[in-house]
């Protein structure tokens, strides 16, 4: 993988669309009959929504201070996450289809974003750049999966991974924004506050996907220490999604970090393809 330290000046960050059936019906462990996976997918769907919104606002606050390279690119960044929000709300409701209640995990993301909310922009967009950067090197691991979602409907594997090379196509937006955001502060005040952010924000954000898999796993009747043992499986060993994004989480902690040192536009052009030449995805 070629090593870049700036966003490449040749990107172009474009909104697809994309509707995920709303009339579909999944079965209720759509991640080819796993419930633990299916878990763990539904606990990001379900803060998409109001996670990504949040998002747009911090980024769009500093938008007239971009250059207009940078402003095209926020305005492209904040069109792909609404359409995200769009498709993960219908997608939402296709989970609740199955029988689950998500009301109690949607109240308390809501308090989690409220409280996020009340913090001064600076540190809104700090929270933003780390959870960007986590969804990029998630969608990363995702996407260089052997068969990702291979048991899941061809819409739902669809929209993830639609919504995977967004998340890498946009990476940097919300970071690039950061720096001109930031850009009267101090080299290491810049270092201190994004990486005490993001250390925060790792806690805060596998305690909620804990919080919500334990809530599915309660409405399936086996939250039980055999299903986290699986959990413990699915995230380090096989996919190992953790196992695999630890390295690029890590190099978020080094000064001079920029998303684009792992410059990943291949497997987005790959994918990409796949997914056009997909009779049953289209
Ligand atoms: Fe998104
Ligand atoms: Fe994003």
């Amino acid at each position: 993988m070629a090593t870049l330290t700036a966003t490449p000046s040749d990107l172009t960050i474009t909104p697809r669309k994309l509707s995920v059936a709303r009339d579909a019906v999944n079965p209720r462990w759509w991640h080819g009959g796993d419930p633990v996976a299916t878990a763990f997918f539904n606990a990001l769907s379900a803060t998409f929504p109001q996670g990504e919104t949040f998002f747009i606002d911090a980024v769009r606050r500093y938008r007239d201070e971009a250059d207009p390279v940078l402003k095209e690119q926020i305005n492209a960044f904040i069109q792909q996450e609404a359409m995200h929000t769009r498709e993960h709300v219908a997608f939402n409701r296709l989970i609740k289809g199955a029988g689950y209640d998500t009301a109690a995990m949607d109240a308390y993301t809501r308090m989690r974003i409220d409280l996020a909310r009340s913090r001064h922009p600076i540190g809104q967009l700090a929270m933003t750049i780390a959870l960007e950067h986590f969804t990029a090197i998630m969608a990363h691991s995702l996407l260089t999966e052997k068969d990702p979602m291979a048991g899941a409907p061809s819409d739902v594997r669809k929209l993830w991974q639609w919504h995977a090379i967004e998340e890498i196509e946009h990476k940097a937006v919300a970071y690039d924004t950061w720096n001109v955001a930031t850009r009267n502060l101090s080299g290491f005040r810049r270092w201190f506050i994004r990486t005490q952010v993001m250390a925060l924000i790792s806690f805060q954000f596998w305690r909620s996907n804990c919080r919500h898999m334990a809530d599915f796993f309660r409405q399936d009747g086996i939250n039980t220490p055999r299903t986290w043992l699986r959990v413990l499986k699915f995230l380090w060993i096989k996919p190992g999604m953790l196992r695999r994004i630890l390295p690029a989480y890590l190099s978020y902690y080094r000064p001079g970090f920029h998303p684009w040192e792992h410059d990943d536009r291949s497997l987005i052009a790959a994918v990409e393809q796949q997914l056009n030449s997909d009779p049953a995805a289209t």
